[in-house]
């Protein structure tokens, strides 16, 4: 393979220029273009990466430059319009977490990509944090037996952090985000991925840490996954600790405790004797790597299914399924009843 995979990124804040730095680490892969509405940082940005031209105007980069991917690094409010565009465009698009704001901005995502046959791959990251991957490995293996219950959590303290680049869209009152599609959708993908699909939700949320905020800061869901697995999503963008997703998983035969912030996870264990008869508690701490941001291995697997065709593991309907929960539980805090989840898309 003599070519690499050409990538223009949108939107070049704190996520678009990790991208950058995962496309430059990619042998397989060019950085090619920049796009920003902000003309001061993506003029800085393209000369830091020695591009000759920077875009402000989205249309004009898809029409000028030579793109193979776009990666879409925007606000989630336009994430469906640059995704689209790009798709549209005869680009194959990795657009970041969450996929958009509604379910039927989803849904013309995911039609756009049908029709097109573009791949589309959405930024789940948790996917690719080396604790979960441990997590998921050992749940798939059987080393917790049968699962009966699993709980993630998004903590955050969105207070906390500087004002600094774009970040005001997360709180913007026209814009109106809500913290558990744009931040939660991390803690229900990874139930989603280890659990499978709930079907039904019921949510309590409450507004007293960001009175300032538009919209809910804490929220509580409860959920049905398939083969009678309940679970349990926590999200709070104002609560007092440092950022963290804390995650347990109770088998029939042991317990997993994991975070994508820790060196290790926690992993505990029934030991019986011979006969069946319980011994002990057996606790195992298995070091992992602390890579919360991992979206090099998002690169090189989209690389991977581009150049050999393959599905993307994470792709339109995985990034709505989850968009899909989200609004359930928003729409189940809002009715204070339990709401089906529809994934019809
Ligand atoms: N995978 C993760 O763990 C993770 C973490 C943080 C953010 N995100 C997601 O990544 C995306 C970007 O987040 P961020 O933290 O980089 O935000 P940011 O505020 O740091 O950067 C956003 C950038 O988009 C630009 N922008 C604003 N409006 C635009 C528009 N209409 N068109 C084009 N560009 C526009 C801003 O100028 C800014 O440069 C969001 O969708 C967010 O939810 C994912």
């Amino acid at each position: 393979m003599d070519t690499k995979l050409r990538f223009a990124v949108a939107g070049i804040g704190g996520m678009g220029r990790a991208h950058i730095e995962g496309i430059r680490k990619n042998a397989l892969a060019e950085l090619a273009a920049v796009f920003d509405i902000n003309e001061e940082f993506v003029k800085k940005c393209a000369a830091e990466f020695g591009l000759e031209r920077y875009y402000t105007d989205f249309d004009e980069m898809l029409s000028k430059e030579d793109i193979d991917v776009v990666i879409v690094c925007t606000p989630d409010q336009v994430h469906r319009d640059y995704t689209v565009r790009s798709l549209r465009a005869g680009k194959h698009v990795l657009c970041e977490k969450p996929m958009a704001q509604t379910v039927e901005d989803c849904r013309e995502m995911v039609k756009a990509a049908d029709e097109t046959g573009m791949k589309l791959m959405i930024g789940q990251v948790c996917r690719k944090a080396p604790g979960f991957l441990k997590a998921k490995e050992l749940v798939d293996s059987g080393a917790i037996g049968e699962l009966f219950f699993v709980e993630s959590e998004y903590a955050h303290d969105y207070s906390r952090i500087p004002g600094k680049g774009g970040w005001q869209w997360r709180t913007d009152p026209v814009l109106l985000r809500h913290p558990v599609i744009g931040g939660g959708c991390h803690a229900i993908d990874l139930l989603r991925w280890i659990a499978g699909n709930p079907c039904e939700v019921f949510a309590y949320a409450n507004h007293k840490m960001l009175p300032s905020w538009p919209v809910d800061d804490c929220t509580v869901a409860v959920m049905k996954f398939p083969k009678d697995v309940i679970g349990k999503v926590m999200c709070s963008v104002g609560c007092k600790r440092t950022y963290t997703m804390r995650t347990c998983l109770y088998g029939s035969k042991g317990t997993i405790i994991c975070d994508n912030t820790s060196p290790d996870i926690t992993v505990m264990r029934e030991i019986l004797d011979d006969g069946g008869n319980y011994l002990t508690t057996d606790t195992e701490k298995i070091p992992v790597d602390i890579n919360n941001h991992n979206v090099a291995s998002e690169i090189e697997e989209l690389i991977d299914c581009v150049l050999h065709d393959r599905p993307v593991p994470t792709d339109g309907r995985e990034g709505a399924s989850t968009v899909a929960v989200g609004a359930a539980i928003v729409e189940s805090a809002a009715k204070g009843d339990k709401v089906a989840v529809d994934y019809d898309f």
